[in-house]
C-alpha cells in the first residue's frame, strides 16, 4: 500500500454539459440533428436527466459526496435565443446554478461552450462563418457581465477540435459535413472566437474580481506505431497543435483524455486483440493522462494545466475506480517532474446524453434511472469524493 498525495490548492470535482442533461434544450443545433433521419443519432436528448430543474438537489448532492469544483455549461441557445436578443430570465438560471454552488462550497467551473450552437447562429452558417467568432465573444461579455462575480474559472470553448472534425470532416456531428479545407477553416474560425472570447469575458468581469479562463481540448494520447511518426505527428498537428499553440500564455489549458491512438504509416490502428475495452470502443488506457498533460505542457510552453475531462464509460464501477487511479498515479508523476496540474475533473457527474451514442455509455459517478429521474451515486462516486477530501489516495 501506499499513499500518493496532491498538493496544497488541488481542484477535485465533476462535470457536466448543458446539453447532456438539463433537457428540452430544442433551440440548439444538437436537438435539430437528433431529429433528422440523416444524421443517424441513436436517439434524441429529450429530457435528458432534467438538470434544469434539479441542479439543487444535484449540486447538493455532488457537495456532499466531497466534490470542491462543478464544471458544467451555459446555454447559448437559452441566453440568446435569437441574434442579439438576450434572455434575462437564463442569465437568471444560471445564476442560481452558480450560487448554489457557492452557497455549497463548490467552486463553479463555466464553460460558455459546450458543442452546441443556437439554431440562429447555425443559419448563419455556424463555425465555417468567420462572423461567428465575434458573435461568440460578445455572448460571453454578456454572460460575464451576468454571472462573473460567481464564476470560478472559465472556459471559453470545450474540445473545438472534435466540433471542427465532427462537424466538418468526419460528419457525426452538426452540421454533416465532409470537407478537410473546411475543417482546417473552422479550425481557425474556432482559435480566433476563443482569443476574442478570453478578451471579452477579461473585460467584462467585474471590477475587483477576476477568474482563470482557458479553452478545454479534447487530447487523445497519439502514439506512433511502425514508423507511423510522420503520420502522427500531421494527424495530431490539425488536431491538437494549432489549438495548444493558441492556447499559449492563457491562464490554463484545460486538458480532456479518454484513452490513446495509436498511428502506423497508414493512418489509425486497431486497438489490439485482447486490449480491454470501454463502451466506447476506446482502449482502457488510462496512462493516456500523463501522456497528454506533458503533451500539453511542452506545446503550450509550460501553460498551467487544469484536467477538465477524464473518466471512462462502463457497467463495471470497479473498473471506472480501477481507471481513475491509474489516471491520478500518472497525474503525480507529472507534478514529481514540475509539472503545474492545478486539478483533476471527472467526466462525467452523472450518466448522460452522449451525443450521436444516446444514453447507452455510461461515464456517470452517479447512476440516473430517467424514468423517475432518481439518481444514485455508485461506489466510485463514494470513493473519489473521500479521495477529493483527503486530497490524496491509497493504492495497493
Ligand atoms: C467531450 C465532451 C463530453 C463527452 C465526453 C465523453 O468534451 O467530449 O465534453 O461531452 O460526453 O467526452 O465522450
Amino acid at each position: 500500500m501506499s499513499t500518493i498525495s496532491f498538493p496544497d490548492g488541488f481542484v477535485w470535482g465533476t462535470a457536466t454539459a448543458a446539453h447532456q442533461v438539463e433537457g428540452g434544450n430544442w433551440n440548439c443545433d444538437w436537438w435539430a440533428w437528433e431529429h433528422n433521419p440523416a444524421a443517424g443519432t441513436t436517439e434524441p436528448s429529450g429530457d435528458a436527466i432534467d438538470h434544469y430543474h434539479r441542479y439543487a438537489d444535484d449540486i447538493a448532492l455532488l457537495a456532499s459526496l466531497g466534490f470542491g469544483t462543478y464544471r458544467f455549461s451555459v446555454e447559448w441557445a437559452r441566453i440568446e435565443p435569437e441574434d442579439g436578443e438576450f434572455s434575462q430570465a437564463a442569465l437568471d438560471h444560471y445564476r442560481r446554478v452558480c450560487a448554489a454552488c457557492l452557497d455549497h462550497g463548490i467552486t463553479p467551473i463555466v464553460t460558455y461552450h459546450h458543442f452546441t450552437t443556437p439554431r440562429w447562429v447555425a443559419h448563419l452558417g455556424g463555425w465555417e462563418e468567420p462572423d461567428t467568432a465575434a458573435r461568440f465573444a460578445r455572448y460571453c461579455g454578456r454572460v460575464t457581465s451576468a454571472l462573473g462575480d460567481l464564476i470560478g474559472w472559465g472556459c471559453t470553448i470545450n474540445e473545438p477540435n472534435i466540433v471542427a472534425i465532427g462537424g466538418y470532416l468526419s460528419g457525426g456531428f452538426p452540421p454533416g459535413r465532409r470537407d478537410a479545407a473546411l475543417r482546417r477553416a473552422v479550425n481557425d474560425v474556432f482559435i480566433d472566437a476563443h482569443g476574442r472570447a478570453v478578451e471579452a469575458i477579461k473585460s467584462a468581469m467585474p471590477s475587483g474580481r477576476s477568474f482563470p479562463v482557458g479553452m478545454t481540448l479534447a487530447m487523445s494520447d497519439y502514439q506512433a506505431v511502425d514508423g507511423g511518426e510522420h503520420r502522427r505527428d500531421r494527424i495530431r498537428r490539425n488536431m491538437q497543435d494549432v489549438f495548444l499553440e493558441a492556447a499559449r500564455g492563457d491562464d490554463f489549458i484545460g486538458v480532456q483524455t479518454y484513452s490513446r491512438d495509436l498511428i502506423g504509416p497508414e493512418g489509425l490502428v486497431p486497438v489490439p486483440d485482447g486490449a480491454e475495452k470501454t463502451l466506447m470502443g476506446y482502449e482502457f488506457y488510462p496512462e493516456a493522462l500523463e501522456g497528454t498533460i506533458r503533451r500539453a505542457w511542452e506545446v503550450t510552453d509550460g501553460t498551467p494545466v487544469l484536467v477538465t475531462e477524464n473518466g471512462i464509460a462502463t457497467t463495471d464501477d470497479t473498473r471506472r475506480i480501477a481507471y481513475v487511479e491509474r489516471a491520478l498515479a500518472g497525474v503525480r508523476r507529472c507534478l514529481d517532474d514540475g509539472l503545474d496540474v492545478r486539478g483533476y475533473t471527472c467526466w462525467s457527474a452523472f450518466d448522460n446524453f452522449e451525443w450521436g451514442a444516446g444514453y447507452g455509455p455510461t461515464f456517470g459517478l452517479i447512476a440516473v434511472d430517467r424514468s423517475t429521474q432518481v439518481r444514485t451515486p455508485k461506489p466510485s462516486a463514494h470513493w473519489l469524493g473521500s479521495v477529493a477530501q483527503a486530497n490524496s489516495l491509497t493504492v495497493s
